[in-house]
């Protein structure tokens, strides 16, 4: 457990556009910023960050909350991953409570794994750095290729001996699982059941998630033998989705960002050269070609992607396939080929910092015309290959979602191919008209597929909706004046967070983030404690911080003239105190009333004894007599 002191030093460091800002570009609007959801795939941005509140609200996906819950969401941490890494960022120094065996036995699988991938990461880094085979073997190839010390740190670069258990059995002798060792893949299980290692006698990259941790390797070896895979990578586990994981990312964030543009590459090797070499906006897709999740993770930092290929003709040709994708996503992207025999990694060592720059500035060629000019030089004078080959073009240039953009590919297209523009143009819009058709069809299509499956806290089936918005409603009012005084007849005031609470203790929450809510605050309030929103904001349970942010952030009280438009609601609502907290809590009373007094008639009605009948009627009647109460009170006290 994180000390509570821990938690809260680290809430007050925290700054949430920083926090935010680094995974999502965000734009200063009003007193707010935004951007574009992270969660959702959209062209306009509808996720919305407000540093006076501290919270972020994201329209398009519904989900909100603080920088804590954000990284929960985005990263999959939880909750004590999430306040470690912010006391990473703030340099905040993490005091915990032992940890028992229970918590261990807690801790869940993801942490695990994680915990596990670090320390062999460490276990690989130290063996290279430390040892004598390492420094013979493993750093003895890295510094010939042209790696520093500085960035075999910086990348954690490692090596792991070739023998069979020297880092499984350092592994089990510090007690970690041998169940977490073989699903990181670290390990492998012989039919007898030991453990021996996946490694053996390879260099090794950590990859990094995009925060930073270690969750999977690629290991080279260092053998020409033909047999041999060059790469053994990690399989997939819970940590890792290759899919969704671009090598060098978390390296690269800030120079992408900074920059507006990422460099993408194939290898290892090429990322850390490159790196190396001052560019640091670069990343790599390893070896496979690019998934749509690995580009939208480059399409939150920039729009801009230049792809760095070697020249060799059988790698672009399946490359050039791919990129379609990109640009259905909406970003540019740039080709830049180097020659023959050379890839980045090769080339920037061979011409340095400023010579690789030019060579990009000369060579980047926009995809659209770099895959023109390739198809045209392969369909040479075949007239029907050439109409092939326009076919394609304009299949391409139709995924770009910017018609404007479109239009003037289509122009510069129509000279290379020797076509009037009018002719592509046409083509164009058919095919538009093609896919417009397609898109419609299915209502759920592209414009809210998430980027990846995160976990939703899922409201409850059939929502009775009248309870829930009723018990809603009080939440609503103990967040924004329960820390109020409210004067009933010039004579007496009270908080209003006390009152609401000793006036409602009589009745059941149904919804249950607001069950909890009002567990949550009646027990503060027996503390003695009237708990503000920032109370719940940061509260760990993440069905609270939903809630307490979606009746808080509305679009329309985080809009730009928030002040304005707040300043009529609240004022009307504040008019009326009186007649506003207690028509929450009645309109509350009452349907629950009505709700128990439809219970008994049912069981009226199936009654089996006269004596049943009896009690019930009973109950019946002095239900109905409160029913009648409270509403006389409504009538009496709500001026409506
Ligand atoms: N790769 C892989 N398995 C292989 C070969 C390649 O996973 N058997 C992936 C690795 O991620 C590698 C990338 O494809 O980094 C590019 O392959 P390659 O160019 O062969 O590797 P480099 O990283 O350039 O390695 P080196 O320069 O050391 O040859
Ligand atoms: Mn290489």
């Amino acid at each position: 457990m994180i000390l509570k002191s821990t938690v809260d030093r680290i809430m007050e460091a925290t700054d949430i556009v920083e926090v935010i800002g680094e995974f999502v570009q965000l734009k200063k609007r009003g007193a707010n910023y935004v951007g574009l959801s992270p969660f959702a795939n959209e062209r306009t941005p509808s996720f919305t960050v407000s540093p006076a509140k501290g919270i972020f609200k994201d329209f398009s996906s519904g989900k909100g909350g603080s920088a804590v819950t954000f990284l929960m969401e985005l990263e999959k941490f939880t909750y004590p991953e999430a306040l470690k890494w912010l006391a990473k960022k703030y340099s905040i120094e993490v005091e915990e409570t032992v940890e028992t065996a229970e918590n261990r036995e807690e801790e869940n699988r993801r942490e695990s794994l994680m915990i596990v991938s670090g320390f062999a990461a460490k276990f690989f880094h130290e063996s290279l750095l430390d040892t004598d085979e390492g420094k013979a073997i493993g750093l003895s190839y890295f510094k010939e290729r042209g790696f520093t010390a500085d960035t075999i740190k910086k990348f954690e670069l490692g090596y792991s001996p070739d023998q069979w258990e020297a880092f499984t059995g350092q592994a089990i002798k510090e007690g970690y699982q041998p169940e977490f060792l073989i699903d990181s893949g670290l390990s492998v299980k012989r039919d007898n059941g030991n453990l021996y290692d996946r490694y053996r006698g390879r260099v090794m990259f950590p990859i990094h998630s995009f925060t930073g941790r270690v969750i999977a390797f690629g290991g080279r070896t260092l053998k020409s033998d033909k047999n041999v895979p060059k790469y053994v990578n990690s399989p997939e586990s819970e940590i890792y989705h290759k899919s969704n994981v671009l090598y060098g990312l978390y390296f690269a964030k800030k120079s992408i960002r900074e920059e507006d543009n990422c460099y993408l590459v194939e290898g290892y090797a090429d990322v850390i050269s490159v790196h190396q070499a001052g560019i640091e906006n670069v990343v790599a897709s390893s070896g496979t070609s690019l998934t749509v999740e690995q580009i939208r993770l480059i399409g939150r930092l920039t729009k801009n992607i230049t792809i760095l290929y070697d020249g060799d003709a059988a790698g672009i040709k399946a490359a050039v396939r791919g990129l379609d994708l990109i640009l259905e996503e909406g970003l540019n992207v740039k080709v830049v080929l180097f020659p023959d025999g050379h890839d980045p990694d090769s080339y920037v060592r061979l011409v340095g910092t400023n010579g690789f720059k030019k060579h990009i500035e000369d060579n980047k060629k926009d995809f659209i015309l770099f895959k023109t000019n390739l198809l045209l030089k392969e369909a040479g004078n075949d007239p029907i290959k050439k109409s092939e080959v326009i076919r394609d073009i304009v299949e391409s240039i139709a995924k770009i979602p910017d018609s404007i953009k479109a239009s003037v590919f289509i122009k510069e297209c129509s000279n290379l191919l020797q076509i009037d523009e009018r002719a592509l143009l046409s083509e164009l819009n058919k095919m538009r008209q093609a896919k417009a058709k397609k898109d419609s069809q299915q209502p759920n299509g592209r414009m809210i597929t998430p980027v990846e499956d995160y976990p939703v806290v899922e409201e409850p089936k059939e929502e009775p909706k009248e309870t829930y918005s009723q018990e809603k409603e009080i939440v609503r009012l103990l967040l924004l004046y329960g820390n109020k005084m409210i004067d009933w007849d010039g004579i007496a005031n009270t908080y209003i967070g006390p009152f609401m609470i000793a006036e409602l203790n009589d009745v059941e929450f149904e919804y249950p983030a607001a069950k909890t809510f009002i567990e949550i605050y009646s027990k503060e309030v027996e503390n003695g404690v009237l708990p503000e929103d920032q109370h719940f904001i940061h509260y760990p349970d993440k069905e609270i911080v939903d809630l307490v942010v979606t009746l808080i952030a509305t679009k329309y009280t985080l809009s730009e003239n928030w002040y304005e438009m707040h300043k009529i609601l609240v004022s009307d609502e504040q008019a009326n105190m009186k007649a506003t907290i207690l028509s929450a809590i009645f309109h509350l009373k009452m349907h629950k009333v009505g709700k128990m007094l439809d219970n008994l008639r049912t069981e009226l009605q199936n009654a089996k004894t006269d004596e049943d009948q009896d009690i019930l009627l009973t109950q019946y009647m002095r239900m109905k007599k409160v029913e009648k109460t409270i509403s006389d009170y409504l009538g009496s006290v709500i001026l409506k």
